[in-house]
């Protein structure tokens, strides 16, 4: 028997129409059905922070988040961050401190830190460690991370 239900939600300003089963991941719904592929697989357990994006403002792990969550819902990804071929001040600040390396965890980095500092979190570095307790990278130590966070937030 076919399951599925129609939802609809806005990702990146857009407003997105789909017949779906309630429990699909929105990480799936991204990177297949959307093709939205920025936003990275990683653990699909909730652990890594790979596949973060924001939903109502909140950064929230999409391999966690079933599309029955997401009726009338405002998704956010990384392709949402650079204005066509203009970067983030955000992305533009990891590029210049060298906050990435393999670039697997950045994505999702991104996100959860454009949630917070649009939210005006804190940003000294143990907040920002904080922070970041939810995304994984195996690359950079999360010194140049934070310094990128920090060189951003002061350039507000
Ligand atoms: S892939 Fe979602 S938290 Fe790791
Ligand atoms: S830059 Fe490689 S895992 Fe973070």
């Amino acid at each position: 028997m076919n399951n599925d239900h129609v939802f609809r939600f806005h990702v990146n300003g857009q407003p997105v129409e789909m017949q779906a089963p309630p429990m699909q991941r929105l990480l799936d719904v991204l990177r297949e059905t959307l093709r939205l592929t920025g936003t990275k697989n990683g653990c699909g357990q909730g652990i890594c922070g790979a596949c973060t994006v924001i939903v109502n403002g909140q950064a929230v792990s999409a391999c966690l988040t079933p599309v029955v969550q997401l009726e009338g819902a405002d998704v956010q990804t990384v392709e949402y961050l650079s204005d066509r071929d203009c970067l983030s001040s955000l992305q533009q600040s990891f590029l210049e401190c060298g906050g990435t390396q393999c670039g697997s965890c950045t994505p999702g980095i991104l996100m959860a830190a454009t949630a917070h500092l649009r939210r005006g979190g804190g940003t000294n570095t143990e907040e920002l460690r904080e922070m970041l307790s939810g995304n994984l990278c195996r690359c950079t130590g999360y010194i140049k991370i934070i310094e990128s966070m920090q060189q951003a937030a002061a350039a507000k």
